[in-house]
């Protein structure tokens, strides 16, 4: 029994998006909560202890981003993923979306276009339509249940003179890939060889299954590390979405400059005392813990898959390389986007994101987040597999 699988806490009225805004998507409040990518996993006690501790203080004044702060950044990157920067490169932001709409209000004009990847994150098609930018989709490619990059697809869509900015999504939200450091490669002369600047997000680094291995796009060379910005955040690992704590790596100095003077005038130089505490602690004391939650993790999404595959005819779950969100494919039971969403929503009682949030070549698709107690996996995949029973009992 894992110390992350705790079914005793109830999550219900403590202003959780997740279990309290339900009804805003799905018109009701009583579904099983599998959507929005934070854990139903406790925090570790060292952080909890940590914030008590400064709690205890009782002022809570403006407070200024520490040395330590940086550099429990800086030994993390290096120690976990081998990315070697430095403090100065090094900046805070509130979330990983703020940081992606800085970038490309920063370093992006209107009416420029910006490549991203579908199936991805819904997110970045706001944020680049909403600050009229132009969306380019360079679509993944499905193949045997794995996604992969089409290459000569997106050397066309970057040698356009407008293209000047592509969002990586590393690891891949939804569909798990994790990139290889030869599919980075390509991706990345690719860019640089258009002047097309990457911006990657990497939310989902720490969370991935042997033997694969994150590689930060930044870390491939020099020039790569020039060449984008890289925005991430302790959130997903240590289930902190709520203390809004998030940095990008920024190297080229001129750049950090222009995010460092917005920073300023939004008046974000000041940091949250507890947000603040809380990513240095995580980043000086987690390492064990964060071993631990994968393996954790990684024991729900197989036997996830199994059940799926073995007990849902119609329903087909892929390998994840790395992520919590398991991506179901379920368009061999032949249903409409509302077909699909009513046998989820009101037939099996789950609230799960639907793939075609996440563009249009995610229709027929689900996204389902294991990081979740087992009781509540099997009782979600149990009322499923009773739906899609049912569905074809109605066909018969
Ligand atoms: C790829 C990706 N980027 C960003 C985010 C959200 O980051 P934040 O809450 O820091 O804005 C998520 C959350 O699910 C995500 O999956």
């Amino acid at each position: 029994m894992y110390k992350y699988d705790d079914d005793s806490i109830n999550r219900y009225n403590t202003k959780s998006v997740k279990y309290d805004e339900m009804d805003i998507n799905f018109g009701r409040n009583d579904l099983i909560p599998l959507w929005v990518a934070d854990m139903d996993v406790k925090s570790p006690d060292f952080m909890i202890e940590a914030i008590k501790k400064r709690a205890d203080h009782g002022i809570f004044g403006y407070s200024k981003r520490m040395p330590e702060f940086y550099d429990s950044i800086v030994n993390w990157l290096d120690r976990r993923h081998n990315l070697k920067v430095s403090r100065d490169s090094i900046e805070y932001g509130p979330g990983v979306v703020f940081l992606l709409n800085m970038m490309i209000r920063k370093f992006t004009k209107e009416g420029d276009k910006i490549i991203i990847q579908p199936p991805v994150y819904y997110p970045f098609f706001n944020i680049i339509k909403g600050n009229n930018r132009v969306i380019v989709e360079n679509n993944l490619v499905l193949k045997d249940g794995k996604y992969y990059m089409d290459y000569e697809d997106l050397e066309k869509k970057a040698s356009d003179q407008d293209c000047k900015m592509m969002i990586l999504c590393n690891p891949h939200n939804p569909g798990g890939r994790v990139w290889t450091k030869e599919e980075l490669e390509r991706l990345g002369r690719i860019c640089i060889d258009n002047n097309v600047l990457v911006v990657s997000d990497e939310i989902h680094f720490d969370l991935v299954y042997k033997p694969n291995k994150h590689i930060p796009f930044a870390s491939i060379s020099e020039e790569f590390l020039n060449n984008s910005i890289t925005c991430t955040a302790p959130s997903k690992t240590f289930n902190i979405a709520g203390l809004h704590s998030a940095y990008c790596i920024i190297n080229n100095k001129e750049m950090m400059a222009t995010y460092r003077k917005e920073l300023g005038l939004l008046d974000l130089n000041r940091s949250n005392v507890f947000s603040q505490e809380v990513t240095q602690v995580l980043y000086e004391q987690g390492h064990e813990w964060v071993d631990g939650l994968v393996d954790f993790l990684k024991d729900n999404i197989d036997y996830s898959i199994k059940y799926i595959n073995e007990n849902i005819p119609g329903i087909r779950a892929y390998e994840l390389e790395g992520t919590y969100l398991l991506w179901m494919d379920c368009r061999d039971l032949g249903l409409s986007i509302e077909e699909l969403d009513d046998l989820f929503i009101n037939k099996a009682g789950l609230a799960l994101d639907s793939g075609y949030w996440f563009g249009k070549v995610g229709e027929g698709f689900m996204r389902m987040n294991i990081a979740c107690p087992r009781s509540t996996i099997k009782k979600a995949l149990e009322n499923l597999r009773n739906a899609v029973n049912q569905l074809s009992t109605q066909v018969e």
